[in-house]
């Protein structure tokens, strides 16, 4: 019999939450599994001072689950003219714990992201003498750039000069997708690191066209093909601590997804952990896998690594095809098909 999985409870190191009903809806699924997530602030109007992003957490503290002690570590969203002032509140709050970079046009909800890195010095400088980490969407958002290449051009374009400029700056490739990426994380001479996502490990841009067009297989940055998969796969098995877990889980309604434009983010929150265990089981890593999504998003974020547990159990279980959340239905990735780890939730009672 294969034994169970206990970790160390894992972070959520680029999560998604919404605001509102969804929120309500979709917290309880990642509460379940990880102690803590680092919260993206693309809402609509975006997080960009500290006093929006103490709301926005008092928001989310009140649709925990009863008894729940899941924290969420905020960010806040980078634009044009952000002044050092508010890196230096934030830094003072002790609740936040990142500055979000989008291109400005390059994702969901990016419409105020930054247009000009040069309008941002001021507060790139105060980030870097407080120690608080770039947290960067890495895609170029230029359209007349092959949408395969984005990542590419963009580590050369933009971060490379970034990294030369603030040398000390902490700085997060979110969800990188590309051999070039992990590449430039593992071999690059600043506080580097990177999130992988379970979509980008699990699957290649084939899923997208399997048979027709697939919507809930739809991210940004997309999937690539399979090399670079396998190199993504080898980065977050390796043991490397620059690579840690951040699900990108971003859940959008079915009427947003199935639609002549289709919103990028797939919703993975549900059986995250799950899923990871999936990937890492695939290459015979499960080994691996507590340091990746357990340790080393802590170590990098300078935060104290969870001391409770999880443990996964060797169960095969099928997914919804859909989840009703608020008003919404939410399709999960992979919905329908069957899972071989499961999270052990209830501990079984011993009978004497
Ligand atoms: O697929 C994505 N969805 N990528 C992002 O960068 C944003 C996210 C969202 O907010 O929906
Ligand atoms: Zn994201």
């Amino acid at each position: 019999m294969i034994p169970k999985l206990t970790l160390t409870r894992p972070d959520d190191c680029h999560l998604h939450l919404r605001d509102g009903a969804l929120l309500q809806g979709v917290l309880p699924d990642t509460a379940r599994q990880f102690g803590r997530a680092i919260v993206m602030p693309n809402l609509k109007p975006p997080v960009t001072t500290t006093e929006q992003a103490d709301a926005y957490r008092a928001r989310i503290l009140a649709a925990r689950p009863a008894g729940n002690t899941f924290e969420p570590l905020m960010t806040l969203y980078l634009t044009d003219n952000m002044e050092a002032s508010e890196i230096r509140r934030a830094k003072a709050s002790g609740f936040i714990h990142g500055v979000k970079l989008y291109p400005v046009g390059a994702t969901t909800n990016s419409e105020a992201g930054v247009t000009n890195i040069l309008k941002c010095q001021g507060a790139l400088d105060a980030m870097q003498d407080f120690g608080i980490p770039l947290l960067v969407h890495g895609e170029m958002a230029d359209v007349s750039i092959d949408i395969f290449d984005r990542e590419k051009v963009f580590i050369d374009r933009f971060l490379v000069p970034l990294n030369h400029d603030f040398p000390a700056l902490k700085v997060v490739l979110e969800h990188i997708t590309t051999q070039e990426a992990v590449d430039y994380v593992a071999q690059a001479s600043v506080p580097i690191g990177a999130t992988i996502t379970a979509h980008h490990l699990l699957y290649n841009r084939n899923a997208l066209f399997t048979g027709g067009i697939r919507p809930h297989y739809y991210c940004l940055p997309v999937l690539k093909g399979e090399k670079h998969r396998k190199a993504l796969l080898t980065a977050a098995t390796s043991g490397n601590p620059r690579f840690f877990l951040g699900t990108d889980s971003a859940p959008h309604p079915r009427t947003l997804k199935e639609n002549a434009c289709g919103c990028a983010g797939c919703y993975t929150a549900l059986h995250a952990i799950e899923l990871y265990a999936k990937a890492f089981d695939e290459v015979g890593a499960l080994d691996k896998l507590e340091g990746f999504a357990s340790f080393f998003g802590a170590d990098f974020y300078g935060l104290p690594r969870n001391t409770d547990t999880i443990t996964l159990v060797p169960e095969v279980w099928q997914l919804p095809v859909e989840l009703f959340i608020a008003d919404s239905t939410i399709v999960p990735l992979c919905a329908g098909e069957t899972m071989g780890w499961k999270l052990w939730t209830s501990i079984p009672t011993i009978e004497i």
